[in-house]
């Protein structure tokens, strides 16, 4: 990546926000892009986590999906107001309209994708951490929800399909858009 480029954008103060499916590799690139530009990273669900000293599963199974989306609008009210940083959301976040009005405000939204059948590959190992991804089949769960969010992902400021790249390559690739957007 050329210099010029992150020159650039060490005085571009926005966040940076990974948007996406369950799967598309939001957290692993959000902490490779931070570390690429020398900014403090922002998990919304760890947030939650720590906040409530509950795992994401516990707050589904004690309270249901209703409690934790009340959450998760605290957590991203209180993560808009931060500046210059990477922040990775949960898959659901922009289901919610003024979750995305303040996630825009605050930043640039970059939605990451990959094929169903990515995603299945990736979240097999740790499903259980995935509480809707609990009941029926997962890759029909999946393709439902997919379709159910695809015009919700379409709000964000760029795209980037995920499906053969490293993560690596996924940061490298939001650093050119971004400074294509920025410059
Ligand atoms: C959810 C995605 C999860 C987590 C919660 C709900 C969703 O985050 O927020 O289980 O609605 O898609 P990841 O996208 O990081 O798995």
């Amino acid at each position: 990546m050329c210099g010029a480029t992150l020159s650039r954008l060490s005085d571009f103060d926005k966040n940076i926000v990974l948007v996406g499916f369950m799967g598309t590799g939001k957290s692993a690139v959000g902490r490779l892009l931070a570390d690429r530009l020398k900014r403090p990273f922002v998990d919304l669900d760890g947030e939650i986590e720590r906040t409530t000293g509950m795992s994401i599963p516990q707050i589904f199974a004690q309270y249901g999906e209703a409690e934790f989306r009340r959450l998760e609008k605290e957590s991203v009210s209180r993560i808009a107001t931060l500046k210059g940083h990477v922040i990775a959301t949960g898959g659901g976040v922009v289901m919610d309209e003024e979750n995305v009005q303040l996630l825009k405000s605050s930043g640039i939204l970059i939605c990451l994708t990959a094929t169903p059948d990515a995603i299945l590959q990736r979240i097999l190992p740790t499903r259980s951490s995935r509480p809707l991804l609990l009941r029926g089949d997962p890759k029909e769960r999946i393709a439902e929800l997919m379709a159910l969010r695809a015009s919700y992902y379409a709000k964000a400021d760029v795209t980037i399909d995920t499906t053969h790249r490293r993560p690596e390559e996924v940061a490298e690739e939001i650093i050119r858009s971004v400074g294509r957007i920025h410059g």
